[in-house]
């Protein structure tokens, strides 16, 4: 293993520069020569891959977004373009490739796996923390806490005007991030992608848990198949015509900002060990944490299974906590 190469991919996390830190730090600890690849499977496409060096990574740990950049390529998608991203790690003598991202990343890794000779590691890296054979990806944290942060302060101000506010919350296909942004801000409901959303039993739930409190809190996940929060205010309306309703989408906001501790951490355990992982000839797995320890699953696997569920432990206690549609 000489030359290993990395890219992040999809939807930024906060960490991910925590991670392309670990991953050129331990390669130049292997004697191992990093190259980055920019904006994820679009630069690969375009043979924008650059060697790293130390001081390239040097302050950057504490930095949201990603240095490298991102994409979500639809050339990638097409076999002819894969090719020629392919031939371009070939033409460096690429001996590795690592992949930070989410679902469509992997999903374009185990594409590449079956295509290419070249050993692939992946990483997850997601606010939406979907990931199969992990309990945490890299930038959840961070995003749970931004957004409990958003729900507190609307909280004040609801106080203030007895106001029941719809607040929208990442997660198209997952409501891992609304269900745990509901127990972490002591939400009274949640509408999740996961669950069929009856507006009317919503309403009448609402007017019930509402009497005798200031101001009432709804998660709304993205992906929820009523839609967004102000679709759902749109429908509510005619059912909560004497409450005073207000819809805040919390959007993009919830990707950037500095990583917490907890991924900052998890980046730079994930990120070394994929390097360690190639050097060591494992291939084509994604790296997941269990507990306090490190496993993999075989990227055949992942194409399968996509996305995670919610945990259903969770679920549960919301369950207690709260009034769940
Ligand atoms: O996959 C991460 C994510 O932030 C999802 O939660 C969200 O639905 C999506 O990306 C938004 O993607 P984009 O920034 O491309 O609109």
């Amino acid at each position: 293993m000489k030359k290993i190469a990395f890219l992040t991919s999809g939807g930024d996390s906060p960490g991910m520069n925590a991670c392309i830190r670990a991953i050129v730090k331990t390669c130049l600890f292997h004697q191992i020569t990093p190259f980055a690849i920019y904006d994820g499977f679009q630069g690969m496409i375009e043979n924008r891959i650059a060697e790293m060096k130390y001081a390239d990574v040097n302050n950057i740990v504490q930095l949201g977004g990603t240095i490298i950049g991102s994409s979500r390529s639809e050339q990638f998608l097409h076999k002819k373009f894969r090719d020629i991203a392919v031939a371009n790690l070939k033409k460096l003598n690429i001996d590795g490739l690592i992949v930070i991202g989410g679902d469509g990343t992997f999903t374009g890794a185990t594409i590449l796996s079956k295509e290419m000779k070249i050993p692939i590691i992946g990483i997850p890296g997601t606010i939406d923390n979907d990931i199969f054979g992990t309990d945490h990806t890299i930038g959840y944290d961070t995003a749970l806490n931004t957004i409990i942060n958003s729900v507190d302060k609307i909280r004040d101000t609801a106080n203030s005007h007895h106001r029941i506010f719809f607040i929208e919350v990442m997660g198209r296909h997952s409501g891992c991030i609304a269900l745990n942004a509901a127990l972490a801000s002591g939400a009274e409901s949640v509408l999740l992608p996961e669950h069929i959303t009856d507006i009317e039993k919503l309403a009448l739930q609402i007017v019930d848990q509402h009497k005798g409190l200031r101001a009432s809190i709804i998660i709304v996940a993205e992906g929820d198949d009523e839609g967004g929060s102000l679709e759902i205010i749109k429908k509510i309306k005619p059912y909560l015509s004497q409450y005073d309703l207000k819809s805040t989408v919390l959007g993009h906001i919830q990707r950037g900002g500095s990583p917490s501790a907890f991924d900052r951490i998890l980046a730079t355990k994930m990120g070394a060990y994929s390097v360690d992982l190639l050097k060591n000839k494992s291939s084509n797995v994604i790296i997941g944490c269990k507990g306090d320890n490190l496993v993999t699953t075989l990227i055949k696997d992942g194409i399968n299974f996509k996305t995670r569920d919610i945990n259903i432990d969770n679920l549960d206690l919301l369950k207690k906590m709260l009034t769940l549609n």
